[in-house]
């Protein structure tokens, strides 16, 4: 049996560029990790069994966590069962990708329980299959991030920063949001040229969701402009929502019905997992 954690990212940039033949869009965008972690038990079994904290969470087929277990299967042609139990803490709804995050964990899990059949670098290509977010949660924890999200350049980790990431009680939908984005009304702005900014210490943080966002849940923009007016200098939603993360310092208190976590990026060491 092995215990892992299983990180929330946040993207401190999102450039949308345009939508693909296949209804997905091609994006740019610089992901990093976050010290904000569900807890997962892993052991081999004689039967697939997911449990988990949440009563909200489905814990069939559709979850993330079986995905991975079902792709592993199909790749790696082993015979094997996988219980597993999920303590959440990474809400959900909140563009802060735990779902991912749970899928490329259990990839890892397998991988250790198993012995190491695989490299990660497989690992990561496959698991574009069953969702976008989920190679960049294969990476060290910093890393640009193009096409649909799953082309992967990994990036050495970004100075230390503290921030907050503050979830308002609402969810929003991916798919809503993406329905609700009007590229004609983005800022063209080169994705490479900010990412070499950031690299530069020079960070100019946008997020071309946060209008579709808005769009699909307004309270959010109220939410924002709250939180800029407690005192933050920075104020970025991620991904696609609902949540925002924050930098610089509150000089109020941060209003109740939102939830607050004090965070710090997460990297990983090669070899070994968060
Ligand atoms: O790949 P994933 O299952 O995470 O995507 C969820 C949904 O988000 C897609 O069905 C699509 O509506 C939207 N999406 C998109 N373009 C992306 C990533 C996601 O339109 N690059």
């Amino acid at each position: 049996m092995i215990t892992l954690r299983s990180p929330a990212k946040i993207n401190l940039f999102l450039r949308i560029l345009r939508k693909r033949e296949d209804g997905y869009h091609e994006l740019a965008s610089l992901f990093q990790a976050v010290d904000l972690y569900d807890t997962i038990h892993f052991a081999l079994s004689n039967n697939d069994e997911l449990s988990c904290t949440d009563p909200s969470l489905p814990v069939d087929g559709s979850n993330l966590i079986l995905k991975a277990v079902h792709l592993f299967r199909k790749k790696t042609a082993l015979k094997f069962s996988l219980k597993a139990r999920l303590e959440k803490k990474i809400p959900h709804q909140a563009g802060l990708g735990g779902g991912s995050g749970n899928a490329a964990t259990t990839l890892w899990a397998l991988n250790t329980l198993l012995g190491f059949p695989v490299m990660t670098q497989d690992l990561m290509s496959w698991s574009s299959e069953i969702g976008s977010d989920i190679p960049f949660f294969l990476s060290e924890g910093t890393a640009y991030c193009t096409g649909r999200g799953e082309c992967v350049r990994s990036l050495p980790p970004l100075p230390p920063q503290s921030l907050w990431v503050i979830k308002p009680p609402q969810g929003t939908s991916t798919p809503d949001v993406y329905r609700r984005l009007n590229i004609s009304q983005l800022i063209d702005r080169p994705p490479e040229k900010t990412l070499q900014q950031f690299l530069e210490g020079n960070p100019d943080y946008y997020n071309d969701l946060e209008a579709p966002a808005f769009k699909a849940l307004p309270e959010l923009a109220i939410v924002k402009q709250r939180l800029l007016d407690v005192g933050f200098d920075q104020v970025l939603l991620s991904g696609s929502g609902s949540s925002f993360f924050c930098l610089g310092q509150a000089k109020e208190k941060i209003p109740n019905q939102l939830i607050a976590f004090p965070l710090k990026f997460a990297n990983r060491l090669s070899h070994h997992w968060y």
